[in-house]
């Protein structure tokens, strides 16, 4: 196996922006058993008294999942959330036609609330702007954040919930670019309803933090042209626009999935000045920050598509498995999240649970880490402080689909507060491993090598065997002054700590 070899430095000196908690987000949709034997089992062993999987729970802290949105995704363009409130028994099933799915709503707002306060995270919550308007919308926000003394708020105060949620950041709508959307629209139809809608909150509460849908991915013709109509209509009433990209690794074209961050990197640069372009033309002071509120790896090939779906209450969709070049590619694409921490003010890897998930579970059975847990949730736990600018020099590797990509990808952190910094980096290359060079600055010793690599790329974990595909220390780290050397596998994800010397 040739070896090859890279630089790096790192320095404190050179800072891109504060990590934003944000970042490591996820998402949880009423989509296959995402809710339903995902977070929510009532009668499962290990369910405590509101039916949440303690087991899931445990692991959705461990992630290091910061925020969660809910409850769509597709399923959003055609629910309505008055159907989740109230007694359960009195809740009606519906059909979701994103899904072709029986929906009962035993779980709903409320319980999506009671959820995220045990699991920690903050809530982000999408609207039906598909199927439905702004009035639907508005009525939501009141029920959910209105302190009382109104009908909506003291509904809510009769359903058992009686200080209001308080949640700051809501979605308006979901990829309504797409046709296969509930309710999908024009880029000039949906900027309108958007700013009306966005109007209407922010009479409500100035303070609500709102974000905008862009494309549903980056292949779509209108991709570009319609964040620009978009913006143009809401500039001044939203904070963010959304991106949303899965990476399918399906097509055999090994070298070019590993590279998908370049995409996902040319998706955020482009967005952004797509929004910078509106702000100049509108003369505007204001920054529009992107959340990347759908991210992850999706066999997208492999899904015959919703129409060929029979009706079925919580089916098995899409619970892909994941091994272990997919893990390096989502350590890879919250590389390139960080990378952008100036611009990317949110990121939501799609989903949470047993849907393209980094966490399974079976029904009144185990819940256990997909391979792609890993690097999500090492990179939530170590980044801290400030992003640093990376530049590996490195060897390219030629992919057909983003032309040269670099070998190496990487990011690091510096936490002021305790002088740690952490370094996250990527070998793409098959071929072998790469000598990797770390120059640092003055003191700094490593304390933690870890990494993520096998000789059979296609391991992935199962509830038979959970932990198949684990991080595991890394070997051959060498300090020599203020030079760390360390040799990265290939096809691999890493991360090294350094301290301070004591
Ligand atoms: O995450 C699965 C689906 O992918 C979501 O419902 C939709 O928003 C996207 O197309």
């Amino acid at each position: 196996m040739p070896t090859t070899s890279a630089r790096l430095t790192l320095d404190p000196a050179f800072r891109i922006a504060p990590v934003e908690p944000r970042l490591f987000g996820s998402f949880v949709e009423h989509m296959g058993r995402c809710v339903y034997t995902g977070v929510f089992e009532p009668g499962h062993p290990l369910a405590d008294a509101d039916g949440f999987r303690t087991d899931v729970l445990e692991l959705t802290r461990e992630l290091g999942v910061t925020l969660v949105r809910y409850p769509g995704g597709n399923f959003v363009s055609n629910y309505r959330w008055e159907d989740g409130v109230g007694p359960v028994e009195d809740r009606p099933a519906r059909l979701d036609l994103a899904w072709r799915s029986l929906e009962g709503n035993a779980f709903g707002l409320n319980e999506f609330m009671a959820w995220a306060a045990k699991a920690g995270v903050e809530p982000m919550m999408a609207l039906n702007l598909g199927t439905r308007g702004v009035a639907e919308a508005l009525e939501l926000v009141e029920y959910a954040n209105y302190p009382g003394g109104t009908r909506l708020s003291e509904l809510r105060r009769a359903h058992g919930v009686d200080k209001p949620h308080g949640v700051r950041l809501w979605c308006l709508g979901n990829e309504l670019d797409g046709p296969w959307q509930m309710g999908h629209k024009t880029a000039r139809e949906y900027g309108r309803l958007a700013a009306e809608t966005a109007r209407a909150l922010k009479r409500f509460d100035p303070d609500l933090s709102l974000v905008a849908c862009g494309s549903s991915n980056g292949g779509m013709p209108t991709f570009g042209a319609w964040e620009a109509e978009v913006l143009e209509a809401t500039y001044e009433m939203v904070d963010h626009i959304s991106l949303h990209a899965y990476y399918d690794p399906s097509d055999g074209d090994v070298d070019s999935f590993l590279a998908s961050a370049a995409d996902m990197d040319h998706m955020i640069r482009s967005i952004a000045a797509t929004a910078d372009h509106v702000g100049a033309k509108l003369r505007s002071r204001r920054r529009i920050k992107l959340s990347f509120d759908e991210w992850n790896v999706w066999y997208q090939s492999r899904f015959p598509g919703e129409s060929a779906l029979d009706w079925a209450e919580h089916p098995r969709l899409i619970e892909d498995d994941y091994d272990v070049t997919d893990a390096v590619v989502v350590g890879s694409l919250l590389i390139t999240l960080l990378r952008n921490a100036d611009r990317v003010g949110i990121a939501c890897q799609a989903q949470l649970a047993n849907v393209i998930a980094p966490i399974r579970t079976e029904p009144g059975g185990p819940a256990w880490r997909q391979s792609v847990f890993h690097p999500f949730a090492l990179t939530a736990r170590h980044a801290r402080g400030q992003v640093l600018r990376v530049e590996p020099e490195c060897p390219a590797i030629p992919t057909a689909r983003y032309g040269e990509a670099p070998a190496v990808w990487a990011t690091a952190t510096f936490d002021d507060a305790t002088g740690e910094t952490a370094l996250f980096v990527v070998n793409r290359d098959r071929r072998g491993p790469c000598e990797l060079e770390v120059a640092l600055p003055a003191g700094l010793v490593p304390v933690e090598h870890l990494e993520l690599a096998d000789p059979d790329l296609s391991a992935v974990n199962s509830a038979a065997a959970p932990d198949r595909v684990a991080p595991r220390p890394g070997t051959g780290l060498r300090l020599d002054g203020r030079r760390a050397t360390l040799t990265l596998p290939p096809v691999s994800w890493s991360i090294v700590r350094f301290a301070p010397q004591e």
